[in-house]
């Protein structure tokens, strides 16, 4: 009888154990799901910093080629705090002019810089054609000190053009007038006191004499009234160039068959 009670009660206690400590079961399963909870967190910062290492780590490629083309590019400062551009495809044949638009300090200045080569902070590929058929326009012209002549066949020299098609690019450009304020296209511009406008439709007058495959125009018109950014846009396009602008008026759009918004 003792011995058989025994087991019982052996049995009794083994069967009623998850009754007994059903309580501390259940807080062992919610610890449980959290510590996973936790472990799962920690692994996906983990990926998140070996991605970002990857990334630090690399440079843009650059190849040349017939035009240009951006392939998977991921962009980021030089200070490498901050990514600018990810996974950005984009051809530029020619005809097919692009805008670039957004808002302020999105980064597309900086994706053109990275186009000149000036940026090489990130990942994927940049196709451009060589050198001499690109010309860059910045937002602020640069100049020199020189004659008019100068002033507008820069980059090239001097004697690069005849009197006539300089002319008619200060003509195009609605600047005609700075030949009679000057005695002519060998008198010094350091007197003219070019207004913002006036150095950017100079800075285009470059870009009509010297009429590259690709022309890049950082806000180079933004100085501008409507209708003398559209009379520039008309005459660069009349120059046979395809062009990469960036810019924030609608109506660029008319001579932009592609728009990308960053
Ligand atoms: N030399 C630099 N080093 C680090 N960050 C920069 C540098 N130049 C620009 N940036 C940052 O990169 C971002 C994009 O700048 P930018 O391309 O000039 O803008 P936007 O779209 O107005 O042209 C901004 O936040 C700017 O502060
Ligand atoms: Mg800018």
């Amino acid at each position: 009888m003792t011995q058989a009670a025994t087991a019982f009660n052996f049995i009794l206690s083994a069967l009623a154990l998850i009754v007994l400590q059903l309580q501390q079961l259940t807080n062992l399963v919610a610890s449980i799901q959290r510590l996973g909870g936790l472990t799962e967190r920690l692994r996906q910062i983990e990926a998140q910093n070996i991605e970002a290492q990857d990334i630090q780590g690399t440079r843009i490629e650059r190849r040349e080629g017939e035009h240009i083309e951006i392939r998977n590019l991921t962009l980021m400062t030089p200070t490498q705090d901050s990514v600018l551009v990810r996974d950005l495809s984009v051809t530029v044949e020619p005809g097919r002019s692009l805008l670039i638009m957004g808002r302020s300090g999105i980064g597309k200045s900086s994706l053109l810089r990275a186009i000149a080569g000036l940026w090489n902070q990130g990942s994927g590929q940049i196709i451009t054609p060589p050198r001499a058929d690109l010309m860059f326009l910045p937002q602020r012209p640069y100049l020199i000190d020189g004659s008019l002549r100068q002033q507008l066949s820069y980059p090239a020299s001097a004697e690069a053009f005849g009197d006539e098609p300089l002319v008619h690019a200060l003509e195009q450009v609605n600047l005609a007038y700075l030949l009679e304020r000057l005695t002519g296209l060998d008198a010094d511009t350091a007197a003219l006191k070019l207004s913002g406008g006036e150095q950017q439709r100079l800075a285009v007058a470059r870009l009509l004499l010297r009429a590259p495959k690709y022309a890049i125009l950082d806000e180079a018109t933004s100085a501008l009234d409507l209708k003398n950014e559209n009379l520039l846009y008309r005459a660069l396009l009349e120059t046979g160039a395809t062009m990469v602008s960036v810019g924030h008026r609608q109506s660029l759009m008319d001579y932009h068959p592609q728009v990308l918004e960053l």
